[in-house]
């Protein structure tokens, strides 16, 4: 047989690592230099391609990737952030980048710790029915490495919280189902995304469960904001080229006016009888996308109704509209088509 043939069929090590460029992978981060960073030469089957539209805010995604490169990660690493900020994409986007396979865990209410480390299944091998050990998400990533994403984790509950300590920490994690002790891959990143920071009782964010500070204190914290102007008009051309800039521009005014009223000036809640409702990256996007797929007959007021407007308590509802016609006057119930026609 020959060398060739032999390579062929030879595993891949997806734990091989190469050197590359930071700016070849990250070219919307660092600028062609001579700073490098240490890969995956190999793309798992685990590995998700992310969202070509998402631009990442540059000082956050580089705390991220210093926890990622750093020989150690002595804590988990903890996204906190409004509804929509792109704690998920940013996640997504570091894995994607550095070809890690990546792991999802969706934590809510009723998950409990099974979810997590997996089960015994019902399985049939040669005609026969067979009990088969099945990891979860989270066990898989702590044995093989990659990220391992526990999205939305402050909606645990308490017993959830309890099975997820050591494995936030990177210690020898017990599997109560299998009778069984997992040790975590040198290469198994540990990243959850809140709303809150484990506080509880939060008006907007109701599902949010308290947690204990032993578990929080686990991770190491990245606060993740709203884009500001600059950066969202790049999302913005970037997703939406074809919609006029003016256009584009009052969309931005406009979220960040319903901002103002939700979460202050300063965007730090200081701000009295704030608004309830959130209109997020995630909304200008989908307004957006939505104007141009109702079509040019369409008003503007029609494509926001059915994206944000009807999905507002009515609390809010007399504030959100003034803040609308503040913002769009008359334009709101014009047509794509005589705006695409204004100057
Ligand atoms: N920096 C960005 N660049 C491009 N799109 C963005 C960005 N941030 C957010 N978005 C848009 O907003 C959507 C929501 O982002 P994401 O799911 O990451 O938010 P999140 O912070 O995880 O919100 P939640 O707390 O509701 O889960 C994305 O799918 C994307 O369309
Ligand atoms: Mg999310």
């Amino acid at each position: 047989m020959s060398a060739l043939a032999i390579n062929a069929t030879a595993p891949i090590d997806y734990t091989e690592m190469e050197q590359v460029s930071a700016h070849l992978v990250f070219p919307e981060l660092f600028e062609p230099s001579t700073v490098m960073l240490k890969r995956r030469k190999h793309r798992h089957p685990d590995c998700i391609a992310s969202n070509q539209m998402y631009i990442p805010e540059s000082e956050n995604a580089k705390l991220a990737l210093v926890w990622l490169m750093a020989p150690h990660q002595l804590l988990s690493l903890g996204l906190q952030g409004h509804t929509g900020t792109g704690k998920t994409e940013l996640a997504l986007y570091l894995a994607d980048k550095l070809n890690l396979p990546i792991y999802i865990v969706k934590v809510h209410a009723r998950m409990n710790p099974q979810d997590l480390e997996g089960s015994y299944v019902l399985d049939v091998e040669n005609n026969q029915t067979v009990t088969r050990k099945e990891y979860g998400p989270a066990a898989k990533a702590y044995i093989n490495g990659g990220i391992l994403l526990l999205d939305e984790f402050d909606k645990a509950s308490g017993e959830l919280t309890s099975a997820m300590h050591l494995l936030v920490e990177g210690k020898p994690w017990p599997l109560e189902m299998f009778k069984e002790t997992i040790t975590k891959h040198p290469q198994c990143f540990v990243i959850g995304t809140a709303n809150t920071y484990g506080t509880g009782h939060d008006e907007r964010y109701i599902t949010s469960n308290q947690m204990d500070q032993a578990f929080l204190s686990r991770f190491m914290w990245i606060e993740t904001v709203y884009p500001n102007v600059i950066q969202e008009s790049k999302i913005l051309e970037k997703f939406a080229p074809r919609l006029p800039l003016h256009l584009r521009n009052d969309i931005i005014k406009l979220a960040n006016a319903f901002r103002d009223a939700a979460l202050g000036v300063n965007r730090d809640g200081d701000i009295e009888d704030p608004i309830q409702c959130i209109f997020s990256t995630r909304v200008v996007v989908a307004w957006a996308y939505y104007i141009q797929a109702f079509g040019v007959f369409r008003t503007l007021r029609k494509s926001l109704d059915s994206v944000f407007l009807k999905s507002v308590s009515p609390e809010d509802a007399e504030i959100v509209n003034d803040i609308v016609s503040k913002v769009f006057g008359d334009d709101i119930d014009k047509t794509l088509k005589d705006l695409l026609a204004k100057k």
